[in-house]
This record gives structure tokens, C-alpha cells and sequence, in this order.
């Protein structure tokens, strides 16, 4: 069996949630590998209706081991109040294990997120102030606290006596509010620790014997490829790497192990924060795919911009993903429209290009050129089949997977498990 990722393609919110959940019946591990609780998974299943921030989206079969991965931030009340949530609803937690690499969201990330943010005043990035950056930019200064540390109250407090004084400086100094207590902090995430030390573990030794005895692996993308530090439209970006190179790291898995990369797409596109997405749609159009998909943040309730799919940042984000296959989700949204537009090229300073810009700049100056293509005005939530598909859904779908160049495994068409058709095998 193999070791797949589910990785966002786009700008985050794919519906990558319901595809782990689908995948899971056949798994027995799940690892989510990147970002923190900025991500919303929305997950609608015989259990009901579940928003994950950050336990992978397997935790509804017992069956399945579900890691936090060394690659997520994380923030210990959060992910206790998820598991509280879970727990109230029946699900079981008992199998969820996270990596004692991990690093922790702590009180000053969560502050300071919020104050640079403010500090950035019109150029904000639009950041969910979870914390997430600031953590992750302290795990790359070496000033990171990691979950393992909540084994050792002592090394504890003198690990965060000397980071705790640091931070307090730039608090007080530089945005002039109030300095956090060691004492205080320390005495939550020891208190933290005593529920959350069951559950850590060394997980690349569960991950590998998984791999060993053939066990179906999903390794869970947060975000999408755009938002990638490094390919993403920076500094508009996250802190993690949502790609399939990013999976490897953040579950501690070779490139080598890895079966299968399978990206995500909306059948249009969406984006919340800031930063240039060339096809949003400031019209009736895009406020109609706002309410008929209720594109509002899972984790910020903040109204998502919407537009046409754009296929040249799509074919981007499958060539750097080394996607192999590829799941169009939300088709029924574009159920009601009489034709669509589908991005297939940007002009830039008056010269057509098909590649996506590394400069925002650039890419904020780009048009889009678009295909118009016939709509189908058809119920498609009720179908199962790509046959039964009307011919022009069919069509949209068969140009996309041309233009991205990579073959459509599935296409969802509603949230529940069974609102999926499955268009060539992942496997
Ligand atoms: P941060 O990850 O909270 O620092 O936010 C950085 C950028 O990534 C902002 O534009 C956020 O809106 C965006 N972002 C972070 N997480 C998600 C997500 O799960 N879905 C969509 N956008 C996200």
C-alpha cells in the first residue's frame, strides 16, 4: 500500500479535509506534516459535521494512528480544546500521537503575530494571528520550544527563562506593552504537558514501521502551494512548506518512501489575506461563488476573495509539487453558471507569458487571458459517475487536467464522503 500526500495546489481551502477523510477508510496512519491551527478543515461525515484546526482529518476511524508532525507549530490549549470537542461528540483520541519535534506555539508568538501585523499597518499579509509565523521563525533561530520539552518541567523553565527575557525585552522596548511572567507561563505548559505527555512520542519510528509492514500512509498538507515560503507569492505567504517536499520533512519521511502526490484544486479559485491573485473576480460572479460555497474562513470567519480557476498558477503548483494525480473539488458550486472562464495565460507589460511570476510585483501587473467555456446549469451533486456528468462539466474538467498536465483522480461535488466521483484510480 502506499504512502500518499494530500497537498493543497492553490491558496489553502481546497477541501483537503474531506479527501484525507475519504482516503482514511483505507489508511492506517495519518500525518499532518505542516503549518499550525491557521488551518480550517472542514470535515462532514457519518459522525457530523467537525471544523479540524489541527488533529489530522483521520481521527474519526480508530483504526488509524494520526500524527502530529515534527513540521506542524502547535498550539497545546488549542489542540486540547479540539480533542475536548472530539471527545464530547464521541470520537475517539486515544490513537492521535504527536511528534516530540514539533514545536509549540507559545503566549509571546500569539502577541507578537498580532503586533506586527498592526506594525505593518497597509501592508499587512493578512496573517489568521494564530502565531504561527512568529513560531516558526523562532524554530529557525534556534529559540523554539518543542512539545518534547513538556517532558522535563525543569529544562522547562530554564529553556524558557532565558527566551522568556528575551522576548519580554521586545514586548516592553519595542511595542511597549506588557511584559509576560516566566512563572506564569511555565506553570500553563506544565499543566499543558500533563495531558498532552501521553500522547507524545518519537513518531518517525511509528511512521517508518508503517511504511515497512506496507500500511496505507496519508501524509495531511495544511494551506496550498502558493502560500509556500519559498514558491508562494512572498511575503504573502505562510511560515511551513505545504508542499509534497514539505510532507517529507515535516513527517520525517526520505523523498524516496513517498507513492503518490496528489494536489488539490478547487474548481475556481480562492484566496483570503492579502497578496495578488490575477483572476479575483470584484463582480457579481465572484459574490455568487462567495455564498453558493460560503467562502468564509474556517479559522477567521474573514470572507474569502473569489475568481476563475487559474490554470497557469495551477500548472505551477503541480510542477513543483511533482504532482501525480490530481482532485478537483466543489464542481456543483460552478452548478448554476451559463458559461465559464478558465485562466489559461497571463499578459504582462503587454507580453503574453505562461509561467507564474517569483515577484509579486510582476504578478500583481499580470492579466489574465481566459478561455470561455459553456456552463452546464445542471444539479451535479447527486452524480456518481464522470459518464453521467453533463457533457460541458465534462469537458471543463477534461481542460483543466490538459492545462495542469496531470490526470484527475477524483472531483468532489458536495461535502459529504460519498459526493465524489472517481475519474481515474489514485492508485
Ligand atoms: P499565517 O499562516 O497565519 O501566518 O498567514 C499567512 C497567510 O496565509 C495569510 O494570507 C493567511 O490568510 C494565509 N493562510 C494561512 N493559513 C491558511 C489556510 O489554512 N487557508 C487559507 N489561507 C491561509
Amino acid at each position: 500500500m502506499p504512502v500518499i500526500a494530500v497537498l493543497g495546489a492553490q491558496w489553502g481551502d481546497e477541501g483537503k479535509g474531506k479527501v484525507v477523510d475519504m482516503l482514511a477508510q483505507q489508511a492506517r496512519m495519518v500525518v499532518r506534516f505542516s503549518g499550525g491551527d491557521n488551518a480550517g478543515h472542514s470535515v462532514v461525515n457519518p459522525h457530523g459535521e467537525f471544523k479540524l484546526h489541527l488533529i489530522p482529518s483521520g481521527i474519526f476511524n480508530s483504526g488509524v494512528a494520526c500524527i502530529i508532525g515534527n513540521g506542524v507549530v502547535i498550539n497545546p490549549e488549542v489542540l486540547l480544546g479540539e480533542m475536548d470537542k472530539l471527545n464530547e461528540r464521541g470520537v475517539d483520541t486515544s490513537h492521535l500521537f504527536i511528534s516530540d519535534r514539533a514545536h509549540l506555539i507559545m503566549p509571546y508568538h500569539l502577541l507578537l503575530d498580532g503586533l506586527e501585523e498592526e506594525a505593518r499597518g497597509g501592508k499587512a499579509i493578512g496573517t489568521t494571528r494564530k502565531g504561527v509565523g512568529p513560531a516558526f521563525a523562532d524554530k529557525a533561530a534556534r529559540l523554539g520550544i518543542r512539545a518534547g520539552d513538556l517532558l522535563d518541567e525543569e529544562a522547562l523553565r530554564e529553556r524558557l527563562r532565558s527566551i522568556i527575557d528575551y522576548k519580554n525585552t521586545i514586548l516592553t522596548k519595542v511595542y511597549g506593552v506588557k511584559a509576560l511572567s516566566l512563572d506564569e507561563v511555565h506553570a500553563q505548559y506544565c499543566q499543558y504537558g500533563e495531558r498532552l505527555v501521553p500522547h507524545i512520542r518519537e513518531t518517525t519510528i511509528m511512521l517508518d514501521e508503517a511504511v515497512r509492514r506496507g500500511d496505507m500512509v496519508i501524509l495531511e498538507g495544511a494551506q496550498g502551494a502558493l502560500l509556500d515560503p519559498d514558491f508562494g507569492t512572498y511575503p504573502y505567504t505562510t511560515s511551513s512548506s505545504p508542499l509534497a517536499a514539505g510532507a517529507c520533512l515535516g513527517a520525517g519521511l526520505g523523498p524516496t518512501r513517498l507513492d503518490r502526490a496528489l494536489g488539490v484544486y478547487k474548481a475556481y479559485c480562492t484566496r483570503v489575506g492579502g497578496g495578488p491573485m490575477p483572476t479575483e473576480l470584484h463582480d457579481e460572479t465572484g459574490e455568487l461563488i462567495r455564498e453558493r460555497a460560503h467562502e468564509y474562513g474556517t479559522t477567521t470567519g474573514r470572507a474569502r476573495r473569489c475568481g476563475w480557476l487559474d490554470t497557469v498558477a495551477a500548472r505551477y503548483s503541480s510542477r513543483i509539487n511533482g504532482l501525480t494525480g490530481a482532485v478537483i473539488t466543489r464542481l456543483d458550486i460552478l452548478d448554476v453558471l451559463p458559461s465559464l472562464k478558465i485562466c489559461v495565460g497571463y499578459e504582462l507589460d503587454g507580453k503574453k507569458i505562461d509561467y507564474f511570476p517569483g515577484s509579486i510585483t510582476a504578478l500583481a501587473r499580470c492579466k489574465p487571458v481566459y478561455e470561455e467555456l459553456p456552463g452546464w446549469q445542471t444539479d451535479t451533486t447527486d452524480i456518481r459517475t464522470f459518464e453521467q456528468l453533463p457533457e460541458a462539466a465534462r469537458q471543463y474538467v477534461l481542460r483543466v487536467e490538459e492545462l495542469i498536465a496531470c490526470p484527475v483522480n477524483l472531483i468532489c461535488v458536495g461535502p459529504g464522503r460519498e459526493q465524489a466521483i472517481e475519474k481515474t484510480p489514485i492508485l
